[in-house]
């Protein structure tokens, strides 16, 4: 991460990791009189964003094996008892929500191989200051879960496809769950969520022939797909500039299919860019390695051990398990996101783009050394 002080960028070594933060104790000298019911004005950060969007691992483990996350053949795990429960995840989020966070996603690893999983979503749709609860899902267990996550309290839900070809599935991922991810979204689509999509990571040469094919698929599926540049993140260490399959490819090859593709102009923080067919169909695009959104990034994640990320390629985190767990108060935990949040300054997808040699981000070796570095442990 580098950092903008003063307006000086001060590079600092992408890769590597270091001990987690331990932020000074201010948290019980600021304490606040009272957390303050919605609306919470968010701090803005040195660029001047808010807070308002958090990401929450629930797991480290995954039960696939992405090419473009978990392609080593082992992986360190974190340690069992660091993991939180879903009450010490329901307090830490309690002061997310106190700082101005009104918006939370679940993601993982993939999140519903951690049991119970709709306990949680009930525990945290009951925070009223939550207006948008979400999740992103590879699917494989989505089948049995979609209609009890609909009833805990989900509003959106995300699924992860890459292909619709089962050999190809099996290529990509490891697992020949393909017909079971395939169940898992007709079971979200037949449980109702008011928003459902579908995001795929394009990499040239393993699935970038299968645009309209997964588009066709969104249609029939009620599912918005959301095409996703391959990043260099910590995990990815098959990463190369040439099998990134950018936005403006993405834009060529469905322009030659279906005609002029229109751009819908809208206002918002969130990666995705959204397009309409000539037919009304829309898509959207992620395009965080060529033309990345840090800019308006209002987003931070919690790992499932409790250590928050200011942003995806940050190699620190902020401890806020061992607070917790020391028995500070919300309002002690909302200071201290507070305090931390006004000195934000990362914009590590933009450094990247500035970085002219570009490979993959982190090696196995650290990554072996600070699983906090992969991908699936700070969610996709
Ligand atoms: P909504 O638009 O609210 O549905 O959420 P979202 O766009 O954040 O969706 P999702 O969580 O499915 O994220 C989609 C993809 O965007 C991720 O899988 C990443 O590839 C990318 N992405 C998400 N968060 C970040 C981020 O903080 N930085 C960058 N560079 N990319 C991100
Ligand atoms: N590039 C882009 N997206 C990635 N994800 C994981 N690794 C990468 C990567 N290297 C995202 C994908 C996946 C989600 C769980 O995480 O969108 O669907
Ligand atoms: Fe694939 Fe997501 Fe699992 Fe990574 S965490 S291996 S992207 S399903």
């Amino acid at each position: 991460m580098a950092r903008h002080l003063s307006g000086t960028v001060v590079p600092v070594a992408l890769s590597g990791s270091a001990p987690p933060l331990r932020l000074p104790p201010t948290a019980s000298r600021l304490k606040t009189a009272r957390i303050p019911t919605v609306p919470v004005v968010s701090p803005r950060d040195l660029l001047g964003r808010p807070l308002r969007n958090l990401r929450v691992s629930v797991t480290d483990r995954c039960n696939l094996r992405c090419q473009y996350c978990m392609p080593e053949r082992d992986y360190v795990w974190l340690p069992r008892q660091d993991v939180l429960d879903f009450e010490e995840i329901g307090r830490l989020v309690e002061a997310f929500t106190a700082v101005g966070v009104d918006r939370v996603r679940l993601t993982g690893g993939e999140p519903l191989v951690r049991r119970d999983l709709p306990r949680l979503i009930a525990l945290l749709a009951d925070n009223p200051a939550i207006g948008d609860l979400a999740m992103t899902t590879n699917g494989v267990l989505l089948e049995d879960e979609a209609a009890g996550l609909r009833s805990a309290g989900l509003h959106r839900l995300t699924v992860s496809l890459d292909t619709m070809q089962p050999d190809r599935f099996l290529a990509l991922t490891r697992s020949d769950a393909h017909a079971r991810v395939l169940a898992g979204i007709a079971a979200a689509s037949a449980a109702g969520f008011p928003s459902l999509k579908i995001d795929a990571v394009v990499m040239r040469g393993v699935n970038d022939d299968e645009l309209v094919p997964l588009l066709e698929y969104g249609r029939a599926s009620g599912a918005e797909v959301r095409f996703i540049e391959y990043m260099d993140v910590g995990g990815a260490t098959l990463w190369s500039r040439e099998k990134v399959f950018s936005r403006a490819e993405i834009l060529v090859r469905l322009e030659g299919r279906y005609g002029a593709v229109e751009p819908l102009r809208e206002e918002s923080s969130a990666p995705a860019e959204r397009f309409r067919l000539p037919d009304g169909t829309v898509f959207g695009i992620i395009a965080s390695t060529t033309a990345p959104f840090c800019r308006a990034c209002d987003r931070s994640r919690l790992t499932a051990d409790g250590l928050w990320y200011l942003c995806l390629y940050a190699t620190r985190g902020i401890d806020l398990r061992g607070p917790l767990r020391e028995g500070a108060s919300v309002e002690d935990l909302a200071a201290l996101l507070r305090s931390a949040w006004l000195e934000r300054a990362d914009r590590g997808a933009e450094q990247r783009l500035a970085s002219p040699a570009r490979t993959p981000l982190i090696a196995p070796r650290e990554l072996r050394r600070d699983p906090h570095l992969e991908m699936h442990t700070r969610g996709g």
